[in-house]
């Protein structure tokens, strides 16, 4: 590779953006680039200064884990430093592995406990006489940051453990995670709230380690899994194995999946049957981790600089491989957003042929600097859509094929616009636009809206591009007769269609909002619109700017109290901010969704909404006419026994359900509520005394 002096810049340039790198990761939790480039960059320079001695820096980043810890937090200086571990990333590399192990050892063979690799925080427990006493994170290894309150809120994490000579004075070491759908769902509310969304569930679990309030920690559903100790006194294991157990007997989440193998071949087994688990782990991890199980030939082991002699990390296949691009085109959705779509030379991607992939919008587009022709790298990972991560090698790049966005709508010609302090370029056409309507559609009849099965992509689109059907609300005027000429429209499919459309003309009031497509309103600020206003009625009657503003009155007022130490006052429709209530308002308002509204809720043809409990008075509407809500109750209530209770509940044609989930519409709760009354407030499902009870089911 080229001049000394090129491969001297090569070895700076690469240690300055991983330097770069290292802090978009480990300080500012916002990366750039995913690990599998930032490896390929790391062991990019760990070749060069291995070949090149003279270049070797005492200060490079192959010589340091990590960054320094951020000042806002107290700092913490490790007893015994946190190391970081050697990647494998392929067969032989674990066959060297292990041959070192055994030369180093003068053995045979080696026992190795094998565990997942969790991608997520890692972080050091100090436990004196069995009580925790502080946590902390790597940070650079030798000092962390002390984030103990934080962790105090992980409920994974034991508080007090047995006493006994080996709790006297224990750090343990382990990994804060994210288990995938409670990240999905954060990231969902993080959404609709519109704050910071978080590239993956490590990120998620950084930043919420890491918030200054650890009050909002507290809402964050971390987990955690130990894998090992820093410091120990009167261990009495012999074994890694040994160990794992003990952490787990006193209380502490070890992963199930851990084992105990045989040499070389028991480690490979290991890899792929973990491999074949990953998809369905609850948990996302980057590849399993191999440890010399006996103790004392870990410290015969001992350490290289960076990471231990007796410990690998074998990693599994990024989820991403090159491809070129054929041609950019763009896709309108459902709200008008113009997405850049890279046609692609079709790829092998983690099992599946990749055609298309997302370009996101303009800035990321340009920020990348991705071009038709350009091989660039192509990620999926488990269900979500695929997207280029950038550009591996550039093609011709004919200045006249450089990608523009196009100032009118591809679909219907209608003018684009960009709207200061937004990514996204929108198409102004409304539901004018067929691109626009078929995917309002689409959403309408969506399994977590309407649930219109039958009705799926292909059926709309030759709907809409027959005129047969302009808005969702023409959905329920179709019939036998209009279907029958449709491809692949049986007389018996016909049926079915219509039969699933007429199912769905009885709709609770969240799924009906949710059903809209109002931009900014998911399943989550549905559902506290619903709650707020009870019925469509006063939803479509609200004065939107002028609850806007009430909001913000509450919340400056809310500011003072909180100073003055005193109870801040409920803040209606939280959760839902200033842009969404916007959007929602100047939705509402408009003419043309205003008819479909009125259209789709018309009597004779249309969805009959039922009204939704509102949170303070489930009550003067009354849920007497409306059947099968579900109850659970908890407690001891004053007035009445459980018996009663529920006799009452069923004698109105409710159900009453043994345990809470979201299928729950009310908990009764009295007199030491417990775990039940916990998981309605979790899962925002209403909760009534007996009062309440009583006043909604008309008994008073
Ligand atoms: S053992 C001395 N075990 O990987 C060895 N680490 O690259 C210390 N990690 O900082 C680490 N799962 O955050 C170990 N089962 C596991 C792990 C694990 C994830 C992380 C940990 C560490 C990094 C090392």
């Amino acid at each position: 590779m080229g001049t000394p002096e090129q491969v001297r810049e090569r070895a700076e340039r690469l240690r300055k953006e991983l330097e770069h790198h290292n802090h978009r990761y480990y300080v500012l939790d916002d990366p750039e680039i995913n690990d599998a480039e930032y490896d390929r960059l790391f062991r990019e320079l760990v070749q060069l200064e291995q070949e090149h001695q003279e270049l070797r820096r005492p200060d490079s980043p192959t010589q340091r884990v990590g960054a320094p810890p951020l000042p806002e937090f107290a700092e913490v200086r490790h007893r015994a430093s946190m190391l970081s571990l050697s990647n494998a990333f392929g067969e032989d590399e674990v066959r060297a592995f292990d041959k070192r192990v055994r030369e180093a050892l003068d053995v045979e063979s080696v026992e190795y406990a094998a565990e997942p690799k969790f991608d997520g925080l890692a972080i050091s427990l100090s436990y004196r006489k069995g009580i925790f006493v502080q946590g902390a994170t790597r940070g650079d290894g030798a000092t962390g940051e002390d984030v103990t309150p934080n962790l105090r809120t992980v409920r994974a994490i034991p508080l007090r453990l047995p006493q006994a000579p080996d709790t006297e004075n224990l750090e343990v070491r382990g990994e804060v995670i994210f288990y995938k759908a409670d990240f999905a769902k954060l990231n969902a509310r993080q959404r609709e709230a519109e704050e910071k969304v978080f590239a993956n569930p490590r990120n998620a679990a950084a930043g919420s380690l890491r918030l200054l309030d650890s009050k909002i920690t507290a809402r964050r559903p971390l987990r955690f899994f130990a894998y090992g100790v820093g410091i120990s006194a009167e261990a009495g294991w012999k074994t890694h194995s040994e160990l794992l157990d003990r952490l787990n007997e006193i209380g502490f989440p070890v992963s199930r999946e851990r084992g105990v193998v045989q040499g070389v071949d028991g480690l490979m087994d290991f890899y792929r049957s973990m491999q074949a688990k990953r998809e369905k782990l609850p948990y996302a991890i980057d590849g399993v981790v191999y440890k010399v199980n006996r103790l004392d030939w870990q410290e015969k082991l001992g350490f290289v600089s960076r990471a231990p002699r007796f410990a690998i990390a074998h990693k599994y296949p990024a989820e991403e491989q090159a491809t070129e691009i054929l041609r950019i085109e763009i896709q309108v959705g459902r709200t008008g957003v113009l997405t850049p779509v890279a046609r692609l030379k079709p790829v092998e991607v983690g099992g599946v042929t990749v055609t298309n992939a997302t370009l996101h919008n303009e800035d990321d587009l340009r920020r990348k600097d991705v071009w038709a022709g350009d091989t660039v790298m192509v990620r999926r990972a488990g269900d979500v859509i695929p997207e280029v991560v950038g550009v591996r090698k550039k093609g011709s790049r004919r200045k006249e094929e450089r990608f523009s966005m196009p100032d009118k709508c591809p679909v219907c010609q209608s003018p684009v616009v960009r709207l200061p302090g937004e990514a996204a370029t929108r198409c102004t056409g409304g539901l004018y636009c067929r691109a626009q309507r078929k995917q309002a559609i689409i959403h309408f009849v969506g399994r977590r809206a309407m649930d219109i099965e039958g009705v799926g992509e292909k059926l709309v689109e030759q709907l809409v591009d027959r005129d047969m059907v302009e808005s969702p609300a023409d959905l329920y005027w179709l019939d036998e007769k209009s279907l029958a000429g449709l491809e692949r429209m049986a007389e018996k499919s016909a049926r079915n269609v219509l039969q699933s459309i007429q199912r769905s003309r009885s709709m609770d009031l969240q799924r009906f909002v949710f059903s809209l497509g109002i931009p900014g309103v998911g399943e989550e600020v549905a559902k506290i619109l619903a709650r707020h206003f009870g019925s469509l009625r006063s939803l479509l009657a609200a004065d939107w700017p002028a609850l806007a503003a009430e909001k913000e009155t509450l919340r400056k007022e809310n500011a003072k109290r909180k100073r003055k130490n005193e109870a801040p006052h409920e803040v209606p429709l939280e959760g839902v901010g200033p842009e969404i209530m916007d959007s929602i308002g100047k939705f509402v308002h408009e003419a043309h969704n205003r008819k479909v509204i009125a259209n789709l809720v018309d009597p004779a043809r249309g969805v009959l909404v039922r009204d939704a409990a509102t949170a303070g008075a489930a009550t003067e509407r009354g849920i007497r006419s409306r059947s099968g809500k579900t109850f659970v109750l908890t407690g001891t209530l004053p007035g009445m026994s459980r018996d009663e209770a529920r006799a009452l509940i069923e004698a109105r044609g409710h159900k009453v359900a043994d345990s809470v989930s979201r299928k729950t519409d009310y908990v009764v709760a009295g007199q030491e509520a417990g775990s039940k009354l916990a998981q309605a407030r979790a899962l925002g499902v209403a909760v009534l005394d007996e009062d309440g009870l009583k006043q909604l089911l008309g008994k008073r």
